[in-house]
């Protein structure tokens, strides 16, 4: 398994004057918790908010406020000092006023003049009453906001506010906002996705015996959902098929997700949302068989081997059904889990499958396949010669190498292939010495 990627790495998490500062501690410990070198700084009406003390022990180092910026004592400006420091930035809550500061180059807290003096990513997370982040002043900073490079922005969601209000404005999770600090860290700001829709179909299916039994497998869904959000992330609009999924919720937001069970509902999701996909991710791990005759009654103990030998049909081939019916330019990237001789097997599925590019993982290796942490495996295509071997690696960082494999295979009509500046980092290609 490679490092975690946040290991090590100089965060700087700035916090302005919303409620939401709340969540904040716990965020900054979890993040310490995964070795990252975290300074916190706190608006003065943040500092009202959340406590200094309890940042400082969280991060194992003093929190900044404005009072520190006017010291007899300091060499250099805190705010350069601190700009200068960070390898990343997260504004956590992004206040209105802080946002308007930023926007139009105004320095007057030690949050805002860092912002201006800092070159680092910055990771920012807004958070307010429904009606201020509808407020036109609001919504044409925030708008100006989504073209700045080395800003990554994650808006609000919808939900109970403070102000007992259900609406947009509730900061992202800060599961969400580790996740893409994680994103920011291997893959940086660029969104060479903007434009562009994704269909992506994660998790198990599931094929009921009977009202009590059901045939499915272990995917949690992990990777499906972390290659959706790395491509939201990098500006995609993403649609999310997905069976019963094991991972956190709020990894889902910003997507729009379509929740089934059985391998039929999968196949109609996907067949009505393919149309307008410029690109396709088949990552879930659909059930190969359903009854040909579902069950009503449960089966009793003594007739289960009996109802399990038979009465099966197979599912059908759901990704060669979406490789069949694309539309032109449509890009597709399929999956194989297998176990012993992951890559023959994959090779000769690969022959059948008519997709642009296979990734063949294994599911009998720690470390790799159902449930884990981590993925290695082999990306075959487009041409039969081009293998390349990824891994082990964190399943965000595969996903972000499968996203530029992907990306580089969408050609505009009449357009050559997009350029090498996006070509992935650190894979392998037997073809590409
Ligand atoms: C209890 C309380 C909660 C607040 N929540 C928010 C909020 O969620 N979002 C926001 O933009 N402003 C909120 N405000 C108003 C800001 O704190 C105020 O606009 C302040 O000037 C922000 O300054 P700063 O960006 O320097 O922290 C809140 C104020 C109070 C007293």
């Amino acid at each position: 398994m490679s490092p975690d990627p946040l290991a090590g790495r100089r965060i700087l998490v700035g916090i302005s004057g919303s409620i939401a500062a709340v969540k904040l501690p716990l965020l900054v410990s979890a993040l310490v918790q995964r070795g990252a070198l975290v300074r916190c700084l706190l608006t003065p009406s943040a500092a009202r908010l959340v406590s200094a003390e309890a940042l400082a022990c969280l991060s194992r180092q003093p929190c900044q406020l404005d009072a520190d910026q006017w010291s007899h004592q300091a060499a250099r400006p805190l705010h350069v000092e601190l700009a200068e420091w960070a390898e990343l930035v997260l504004v956590a809550p992004l206040s209105a006023t802080s946002l308007g500061r930023w926007l139009h180059g105004l320095g007057d807290t030690l949050l805002a003049s860092t912002l201006l003096a800092c070159e680092a990513p910055v990771l920012v997370a807004p958070a307010m009453n429904t009606a201020m982040w509808s407020s036109p002043g609001v919504r044409a900073n925030w708008q100006q906001l989504q073209s700045w490079p080395r800003v990554l922005p994650l808006p609000p969601e919808a939900g109970l506010l403070a102000c007992d209000r259900r609406g947009d404005g509730r900061m992202a999770d800060p599961d969400l906002l580790v996740l893409a600090l994680e994103s920011l860290a291997l893959w940086g700001w660029r969104r060479d996705w903007q434009g562009l829709t994704l269909l992506v179909s994660a998790g198990p299916t599931r094929e009921a015996l009977d009202p009590a039994r059901c045939l499915t497998n272990p995917s949690t869904g992990r990777m499906g959902v972390l290659l959706a959000q790395a491509a939201r992330l990098r500006g995609a609009r993403v649609h999310l098929v997905h069976g019963p999924l094991q991972v956190p919720q709020s990894w889902l937001e910003g997507l729009s997700c379509r929740p089934v069970t059985t391998a039929a509902e999968m196949e109609r999701a996907l067949n009505e949302a393919q149309p307008t996909a410029d690109a396709i991710a088949m990552a879930a791990a659909v059930a190969d068989h359903r009854r040909a005759t579902p069950l009503l009654h449960k089966v009793s103990k003594q007739e289960l081997a009996s109802a399990l030998a038979g009465g099966w049909e197979p599912v059908p081939d759901i990704l060669r059904g979406l490789v069949l019916r694309r539309p032109e330019g449509q890009v597709i990237l399929g999956f194989a889990a297998h176990s012993g001789d992951v890559l023959a097997q994959a090779q000769a599925k690969w022959a059948g499958k008519g997709c642009d590019l296979l990734f063949a993982n294994p599911i009998d290796q720690p470390g790799a396949g159902f449930a884990a942490a981590g993925n290695r495996g082999w990306l075959l295509g487009p041409q039969t010669d081009q293998v390349s071997e990824w891994g082990p690696a964190s399943k965000l960082a595969l996903a972000h190498h499968l996203l530029s494999a992907l990306r580089l295979q969408i050609r505009p009509p009449g357009d050559a292939p997009v350029s090498d500046a996006v070509r992935p980092q650190g894979s392998r290609a037997a073809a590409d010495p």
